[in-house]
């Protein structure tokens, strides 16, 4: 199984609230961290780990630790720098590597303006973060990218996705690991996830 929707109670109704037209651009990034980081409980559930030796106040004890510079942070631009701070709160050293995609507005097709990735991408897990999967275009453009550069290990974590979205990605990418909030009904004429959140760029940096 590739797809895994995270509907735990506490994620249902932060995204509740993120959907909501009444929710200002300061609640709307509060709540993309604080979902990010419970989606990011499950996603990296299989990060690699270690054991190390710890002295308590009493005695020496054997503890599992997660490595270092194992998982790189992937936001798509601009949407998914909003989930960056959601991850780094659980793994604070995690490289971040931007990826600058736009869908232009009449083909829905993403267009690559920006790439900078960490050294030794091609070494880590790299979670792709963005809100939205609409058409898929923009996630399959990143995987694709990543791929070209060696990745092997890709998890993509979207809180709100089109069921077609969900569908180009499995199709062209069935090694991805997808992690998703909602799975919503549909897209509408203009490519807008339905029910949806509007446009979630727009809602992060105030810009509409
Ligand atoms: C939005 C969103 C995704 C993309 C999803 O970004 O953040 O990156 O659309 O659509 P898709 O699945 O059909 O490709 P947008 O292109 O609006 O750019 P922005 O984040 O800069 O607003
Ligand atoms: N991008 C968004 O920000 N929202 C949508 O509904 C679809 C794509």
């Amino acid at each position: 199984m590739s797809v895994f929707i995270l509907d735990h109670p506490l994620i249902k109704h932060k995204v509740a609230l993120l959907r909501d037209v009444n929710t200002h651009a300061n609640q709307f990034r509060e709540l993309v961290e604080e979902i990010t980081t419970l989606m990011a409980f499950e996603a990296l559930n299989d990060i690699p780990t270690k054991e190390i030796e710890v002295e308590t106040p009493l005695e020496k004890t054997m503890q599992t630790v997660a490595v270092e510079n194992s998982v790189a942070i992937i936001p798509i631009l601009r949407a998914g720098l909003g989930m960056v701070n959601g991850i780094h709160t659980l793994l604070p050293t995690a490289k971040v590597g931007h990826i600058g995609l736009y869908r232009d507005h009449e083909t829905l097709k993403p267009k690559e303006y920006y790439c900078k990735l960490p050294d030794g991408i091609a070494d880590k897990i790299c979670i792709i973060v963005d809100p939205m999967l609409a058409t898929g275009g923009s996630a399959v453009a990143a995987i694709d990218l990543l791929k070209k550069q060696g990745c092997t290990k890709i998890k993509l974590m979207n809180i709100i996705a089109a069921p077609t979205g969900i569908e180009t990605v499995e199709k062209a990418h069935p090694d991805v690991q997808i992690y998703i909030a909602q799975k919503d009904r549909c897209l509408n004429e203009n490519g807008y996830i339905l029910p949806g959140l509007g446009d979630a760029g727009d809602r992060i940096f105030g810009t509409k």
